[in-house]
């Protein structure tokens, strides 16, 4: 297999060319649903995944599978719209593969959004909710095997995984903006089935959002020295005791009518950085 550093290097040699050595400052997930975010750059080159060495495919239709290069708020940005999830089949060294490219491209700050369940009774569906502290609970790893020193440390210390001045900048952004805005821990897990009662009852003692996503960039994102934010958007409520059947089509539809008020944030959180 080519060589992790090789392949890096490859990939993002190509988005330079296609956009003229653009240098983004700030890299974006764009989650399920919540791909509008792209739509407000000012874009430079819109780049399919396809087109960029060793990037993967991203196979959910709601995720478009493009990179997204251009100005927001002043800013240079590159925004991923469309990711990858394990439980598509994807290795976790390849669901932040275009995390290490971000990185190489010359991003120092990285900003996520996600849609995930509400485990806390007081955050209601269509709420946002910040990223306080993460828990892995997907039982993998992006960083297992072979550490390379260039790209980090083999044991990333995860004392503050997301950053606490870019959590202020979001609680200011929506104090400005009048949006409430709630503030958690986000407990990770591969899906694709959605939890059973028993571990929700079980998650709802650790944590307060649930999800199928984030866990890896993030870890990545530590691992690669970045400033990082995560904003969830509750798509349900996940009640154990007054469970109601998983509605896909809702989840994204809530996502959808919560996205201009996480646009919002994030394009006045990127003003402040
Ligand atoms: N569980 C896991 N992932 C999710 C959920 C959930 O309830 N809602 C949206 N993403």
């Amino acid at each position: 297999m080519t060589d992790l550093l090789q392949m890096i290097k490859e990939a993002s040699n190509k988005i330079k060319d296609f956009s003229n050595n653009f240098k983004p400052q700030i890299g974006m997930i764009l989650g399920t649903g919540l791909g509008a975010l792209g739509k407000e750059i000012n874009a430079k080159v819109i780049i399919d995944y396809k087109d960029i060495p060793h990037f993967p495919l991203s196979t959910v239709e709601t995720h478009s599978g493009k990179l997204i290069l251009g100005e927001m708020s002043g800013k240079n940005v590159v925004a991923m719209s469309g990711r990858f999830h394990r439980y598509e089949g994807y290795s976790m060294q390849q669901i932040t593969f275009p995390v290490r490219v971000m990185k190489e491209l010359g991003i120092t700050y990285l900003l996520i959004s996600n849609a995930a369940g509400g485990l806390n009774p007081q955050f209601k569906a269509g709420e946002l909710a910040i990223i306080e502290d993460i828990i892995n609970f997907m039982g993998d790893n992006p960083l297992i095997g072979k550490n390379y020193n260039e790209l980090g440390p083999r044991w990333p210390d995860m004392i503050e995984p997301i950053s606490r001045k870019l959590i202020k900048y979001a609680e200011d952004a929506a104090k400005e903006l009048n949006i409430k805005i709630n503030k958690g821990v986000y407990i990770g897990v591969t899906g694709p089935n959605l939890e059973t009662r028993a571990e929700y009852r079980m998650f709802r003692n650790f944590a307060d959002m649930v999800g199928m996503s984030t866990i890896p960039e993030i870890i990545v994102g530590v691992h690669s020295g970045l400033k990082i934010l995560g904003v969830s958007v509750i798509t349900d409520e996940c009640d154990p005791d007054h469970l109601e059947p998983a509605d896909i089509v809702k989840i994204i539809r809530n996502a959808q009518e919560a996205e201009p008020k996480l646009t919002a944030i994030m394009k006045k959180v990127i003003e402040k950085i």
